[in-house]
């Protein structure tokens, strides 16, 4: 392209009212330019105009969505009333399709980690007690005992974003992919949307930059198909994705229980639940809305609402907390991918952005608003939707802060009373506290014990018993 000519693309944004993103296209040079139209090519003008309508306008409607709103069933562990027998019907049924190896691990790790203040993509967190082994070291772990228990080896599917592609991959290089086999892990980056003022104009975050961030982890379906996995994952004779947060060191990434309801419900999609802690605990409520599963969000259900219990049991009403652990249907995605089913949520921020000048501007307060997708959005439309209770102690237990709740510490801990747990559950002495917490750290791998009954099995082998104490670690 001549440096005179007008690109038709920059035209575009002329015509759609976006020529702001442009202003400084004669200071660029080649690269910055050609930089610039690259990424004006990954919007869509006219979703944003959509957007900007739908959601910023004077129109826009007032919030979410509260009307015909109910509890939604889900199915509960047998200690809590569930049915044993069909438990262990639906445990057989999920391990039968992991012999069968028709399922995959999939792990959204595309966020910016903003609250937790660590410079680095979340999955190279150092999280275990002993040997501060990462996020990804732990879930590769737990992929490798799961597909040595059945026979199978799994693949794993990791979406990242633009801005922690690089530095995933490479951290995965360095580590030589933890024992995995490397041609069963795939990396695809997940889409952006460019971040507007509230009147929709697009921002920039430099003269040759645009204000761009990650579309939410519901942009996961649409990278799915996008980047060709869903393709891939056909011609394995992969049909059940098990859909797993980047930030829960406790999650099990392949739960065969959890897989086999799915199956046997003939699910297209189904979440886990946990019953809430605490009416204020910020996690999304399982719903049902128009007779349709739906994930109402802590922020966006009345605290009034979130504090109703039922009489007589004096258990919160709306007590089914959603953890983000879900299994997909592949063809469920690849139906979700197209079409833009998924509503955009808005999210007002400080965005660093530029003046007309082209130097930075650093907001103290919100100047305009992100745009993202939801995963658990998918809910309503899938056929058969499907909610499962588990164990918080077995499966739940984020770093999302840098202190308090949900932190480093707090996840750390909770390793801690589950290796104490199994450790008691097998015979072993060992003193805790009355919250379980041992006086000890110990740590087990996931390759020894990913649950507890793979542990025990290891334990049973394990001769002579290592002593149990300050340092113990069993792989
Ligand atoms: C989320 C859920 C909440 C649930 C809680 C459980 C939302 C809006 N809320 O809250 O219902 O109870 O987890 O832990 O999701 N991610 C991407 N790309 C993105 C954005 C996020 O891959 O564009 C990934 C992150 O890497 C992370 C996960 O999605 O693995 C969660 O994102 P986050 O924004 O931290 O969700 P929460 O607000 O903690």
């Amino acid at each position: 392209m001549s440096a005179t000519a007008t690109p038709p693309l920059l035209e575009r944004f002329v015509q759609a009212g976006q020529g702001q993103v442009f202003a400084f296209w004669g200071q660029l040079d080649e690269g910055g330019r050609r930089a610039l139209l690259e990424q004006a090519g990954e919007i869509n003008l006219a979703e944003v105009k959509r957007l900007t309508r739908l959601l910023l306008g004077r129109d826009a409607a007032p919030g979410v969505d509260l009307t015909d709103l109910q509890p939604a069933p889900y199915v509960a562990r047998p200690e809590n009333g569930g049915e044993a027998a069909e438990w262990a019907r639906a445990r057989a049924a999920g391990e039968a399709a992991l012999r069968a190896g028709r399922v995959a691990a999939f792990t959204v790790a595309g966020g910016q980690g903003t609250r937790l203040g660590y410079d680095g993509p979340k999955g190279t967190f150092p999280v275990t007690p002993l040997k501060r082994k990462s996020l990804f070291q732990v879930f590769a772990e737990k992929i490798t005992a799961v597909g040595r228990r059945h026979g199978r080896p799994l693949h794993w599917f990791i979406m990242t974003s633009h801005a922690n592609h690089a530095r995933t991959e490479a951290f995965f290089a360095e580590h030589r992919f933890f024992g995995l086999d490397r041609a069963r892990v795939h990396f695809f980056r997940q889409g952006r949307m460019p971040a507007v003022d509230f009147t929709g104009r697009i921002l920039l975050e430099s003269p040759g930059g645009i204000a761009l961030s990650p579309d939410g982890h519901g942009g996961s379906l649409r990278a799915l198909h996008r980047s060709g996995a869903l393709d891939l994952m056909q011609g394995e004779g992969i049909d059940t994705i098990s859909y797993f947060q980047v930030d829960n060191p406790l999650v099990r990434c392949i739960d065969p229980a959890f897989i086999g309801w799915h199956l046997v419900r003939g699910a297209e999609m189904s979440a886990k639940m946990i019953p809430k802690a605490y009416p204020e605990e910020k996690l999304g409520h399982f719903c049902l809305q128009h007779g349709r599963l739906v994930v109402i969000e802590y922020s966006d259900l009345p605290l009034a609402v979130q504090r109703e219990v039922d009489l007589p049991t004096g258990r919160l009403r709306y007590v089914a907390g959603s953890i983000a652990i879900h299994i997909l249907d592949r063809e469920f995605v690849r139906r979700m991918a197209g079409g833009g089913a998924l509503p955009f949520h808005r999210a007002d921020k400080k965005i660093a952005t530029i003046d007309a000048a082209g130097r930075p501007v650093k907001p103290a307060a919100p100047n305009g608003a992100k745009f993202e997708i939801f995963v658990f959005d998918a809910l309503p439309f899938a056929r058969n939707a499907l909610v499962s209770e588990t164990r918080r102690a077995d499966d739940f237990s984020p770093v999302k802060n840098a202190e308090g709740v949900d932190s480093p510490r707090t996840a750390r801990e909770d390793q801690l009373r589950q290796y104490a747990r199994w450790l008691q559950g097998v015979g072993a002495s060992l003193t805790t506290d009355a919250s379980g917490l041992p006086m000890v750290t110990l740590e087990v791998s996931p390759l020894f014990g990913y649950d507890e009954e793979s542990f025990a099995e290891s334990w049973a082998r394990r001769s002579p018993k290592p002593e149990v104490g300050e340092g113990l670690y069993l792989e």
